[in-house]
């Protein structure tokens, strides 16, 4: 191919309006790969490490037990207790104690949010050259503009502020005389976009036609999903609770329903990157935000504790990655691999920079995902 010169290729525009973008951490890997991966980040809220098939669940969870089998499996892979940590560590790639979110999560009427002079995960994907979209729970704080996902580095937001409203009437209440409506496009409540869809269905959607609307081959794509599912309150759309009859406790049926639509989700989002021709050159990565909530249907077992502790149940959490671009795939990664490594991991990944003095806390650890044992991280 003669460079600059205009190649038309039959599933898209010439291929001299392709991005260039030769990763090292890629290029060496695959000849195929000479443009960052598109980057799709799958949060789910409060899935506990036995709330998956492939840990021995009696939840069905084909597509995850599938996209983890075909990828590969973090199983030393570590979260904080709570939502807004760890939703702060991934967004910095600090600990929680370095921006002051480690006193629980951010309430409604809280004067909170991450800080502002903390740079994020997206604003660095976006100044390597990526389109950057969130859909789902931001809770990481709203008490001024400033503090908004649109303010913080992604391009487009359609989603929550907070967590654990009603999934159909996206209500949240925080006690009483304390309700408010949390759907929002963009800066603005999201009332004429609202249907009162469910929001595991609803979120996807949107996340669906986001991949719709962007042209892969011109752009690289940062898209984090970050479901309220399988988050209280317990509601599921009635189909999904019948395979699961066989279940006693009410509590951990609705619960089962609730993940068995988040995996019938997360189906329908692969075969949209597969559809639209991001497929071949997306990295995803799958995790909970912290353990399982027993009380409300999780299960950590075998590991003691739940969600909001320190023991294994509240910080160990499902993970995964599922990518064309992993060299070893179907493998299970027994480093110790945290959330706030996800930031350099991604940032490297996106060919971003890490050269200001970021003092972050996680490593890189793509090649000890990809590669496995002969690169163990630091
Ligand atoms: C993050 O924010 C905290 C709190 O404002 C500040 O002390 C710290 O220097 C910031 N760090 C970075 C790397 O931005
Ligand atoms: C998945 O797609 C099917 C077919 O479009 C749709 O009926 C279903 O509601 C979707 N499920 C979810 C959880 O989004």
């Amino acid at each position: 191919v003669v460079l600059g010169a205009a190649v038309s290729s039959p599933n898209g525009p010439a291929s001299s309006d392709r991005y260039q973008c030769v990763s090292p951490r890629l290029g060496v890997l695959s000849a195929r790969q000479d443009r960052c991966p598109h980057i799709v980040f799958i949060l789910v809220d409060d899935q506990g490490f036995r709330d998956v098939g492939y840990h021995g669940s009696e939840i069905k969870t084909p597509t995850l037990d599938r996209l983890a089998a075909q990828g590969v499996k973090l199983e030393n892979y570590y979260v904080q207790p709570l939502c807004s940590p760890s939703r702060s560590q991934l967004m910095t790639g600090r600990y929680q104690i370095h921006t002051g979110l480690q006193h629980s999560i951010i309430r409604a009427t809280q004067p909170n949010c991450l800080p502002l002079e903390n740079v994020t995960l997206p604003q660095k994907l976006k100044q390597a050259g990526y389109s950057t979209h969130m859909v789902g729970k931001w809770h990481l704080g709203f008490y001024k503009r400033g503090c908004l996902p649109t303010q913080r580095g992604f391009n487009t937001f359609f989603g929550s502020l907070l967590g654990s409203g009603d999934y159909y009437s996206h209500y949240k209440c925080e006690g009483p005389g304390m309700c408010g409506y949390d759907l929002y496009e963009g800066e603005e409540a999201a009332w004429e976009q609202d249907r009162g869809l469910y929001s595991t269905v609803m979120f996807t959607r949107k996340a669906i036609s986001i991949l719709a609307n962007h042209n892969p081959r011109r752009q690289p794509l940062f898209l984090y999903l970050a479901y309220q599912a399988v988050h209280s309150p317990l509601q599921v759309p009635a189909r999904y609770l019948e395979r699961y009859k066989g279940i006693p406790n009410l509590h951990r049926r609705k619960y089962a329903a609730m993940v068995s639509c988040l995996d019938e989700a997360i189906h329908n989002l692969t075969l949209a990157l597969k559809r639209y021709g991001y497929y071949d050159n997306t990295v995803i990565v799958y995790s909970s935000d912290n353990g399982g909530q027993p009380l409300a249907g999780g299960s950590n077992w075998p590991l003691r504790g739940s969600k909001a502790t320190y023991w294994e149940g509240g910080i160990r959490a499902v993970g995964f990655v599922h990518s064309p671009l992993l060299v070893n795939k179907g493998t299970k990664c027994r480093s110790l691999v945290h959330i706030t490594d996800w930031f350099p991991t991604l940032v490297t990944l996106g060919e971003g920079t890490l050269d200001e003095d970021l003092s972050l806390d996680g490593y890189d650890v793509w090649e000890a995902i990809s590669e496995g044992p002969a690169f163990p991280p630091t």
